[in-house]
């Protein structure tokens, strides 16, 4: 076997997968009420950006060739219902709107389309009077959010509440409302994981009462249920299916991967990011090789293309 190792050139021939700049999906966050980028501790070398640096950071990733960004709000005032995600002013449109006149169709825009940055109990929908998150009162707020992202100018939303029927809500309110050409990236098969934690800080949640999120996303136990999980969101109408995280979950993916022809994306989140960081920070690691590495497992357990924080870095490494 070792013949066809021998150099790099040979290497590259016959490499099987392969890591590319179009893979790669900018998660940024953009934030309320503030007049400079805030860094944020736990994610190095990312920031609550204002609607202005927002553009200014999209215009870089989209200069070194990333295809797409995905846009999460921070909103100056949260409330029992997250009434700040539907807002037509709300941080997260207004920034849709100058991407898309400023850019064009130059990146794909997705849209983050949930409730938990925007609840003051930091829950991804509504309660019901018993504490619980009350699924059908949730899914027509998310198909709320869903109208005001596509009016701003959102090519795709990305729901990732793990509500029950989150998908058809979502689909029939942008079909009835004009909106057939938005499309649907599911957060299908989203764990109930502890690697969320750096995005909590980014987006100052913070779950009431020391709760969590068990009561909907998946238990990481479960691979099947995956399964059954994205045949749901496709046959509601899901145009792309995510799993999430990526690196813990390379089963998951390499599953869901055989079992549907869409498009199949993975998130590889905060925690996965930030150990990275933290370790190479460390002189344990080096950072870079090992995002590479990590990102090129993504890919060949089957996803198409992996929503990251090492996007722009990575992008510049592979020569934008
Ligand atoms: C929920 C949402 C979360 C992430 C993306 N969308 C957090 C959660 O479910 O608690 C996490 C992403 C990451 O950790 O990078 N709106």
């Amino acid at each position: 076997m070792r013949r066809l190792r021998r150099t790099p050139a040979l290497r590259r021939l016959v490499a099987e997968t392969r890591l590319s700049v179009d893979d790669l999906v900018a998660p940024l966050f953009v934030r309320e009420g503030i007049e400079e980028p805030l860094p944020i501790a736990s994610l190095p070398g990312h920031f609550q950006h204002t609607v202005d640096s927002v553009l200014a950071e999209s215009k870089r990733l989209a200069g070194l060739g990333v295809p797409a960004v995905v846009l999460f709000g921070v909103p100056a005032r949260k409330d029992a219902e997250g009434s700040g995600a539907w807002d037509p002013d709300g941080v997260v449109q207004r920034a849709l709107a100058g991407l898309r006149d400023e850019l064009g169709d130059e990146v794909v825009l997705v849209a983050d389309l949930c409730l938990d940055e925007y609840t003051d109990h930091g829950h991804c929908g509504v309660l019901a009077s018993d504490g619980s998150v009350d699924n059908d009162a949730t899914l027509e707020r998310y198909a709320r959010v869903a109208l005001a992202q596509a009016t701003a100018g959102a090519d795709v939303v990305a729901p990732s509440g793990m509500m029950d029927g989150q998908v058809a809500a979502i689909r029939r309110a942008l079909d009835a409302d004009g909106h057939e050409q938005v499309a649907v990236l599911a957060y299908a098969a989203k764990f109930a994981s502890d690697l969320y934690g750096p995005f909590r800080d980014a987006v100052d949640v913070c779950i009431a009462g020391g709760g969590d999120r068990r009561g909907y996303q998946e238990d990481p136990a479960n691979r099947r249920e995956s399964l059954a999980e994205v045949a749901l969101d496709v046959a509601e109408g899901a145009d792309i299916v995510m799993v999430k995280p990526a690196v813990t979950y390379l089963d998951v993916i390499a599953e869901v991967r055989r079992a549907v022809d869409v498009p199949v994306a993975a998130y590889h989140v905060s925690g996965e990011y930030a150990m990275i960081k933290a370790a190479g920070a460390n002189g344990w690691i080096d950072p870079q090789a090992v995002a590479l590495e990590q990102l090129l497992a993504v890919k060949r357990a089957g996803a198409d293309f992996v929503l990251t924080y090492l996007a722009g870095e990575v992008a510049e490494a592979l020569g934008g």
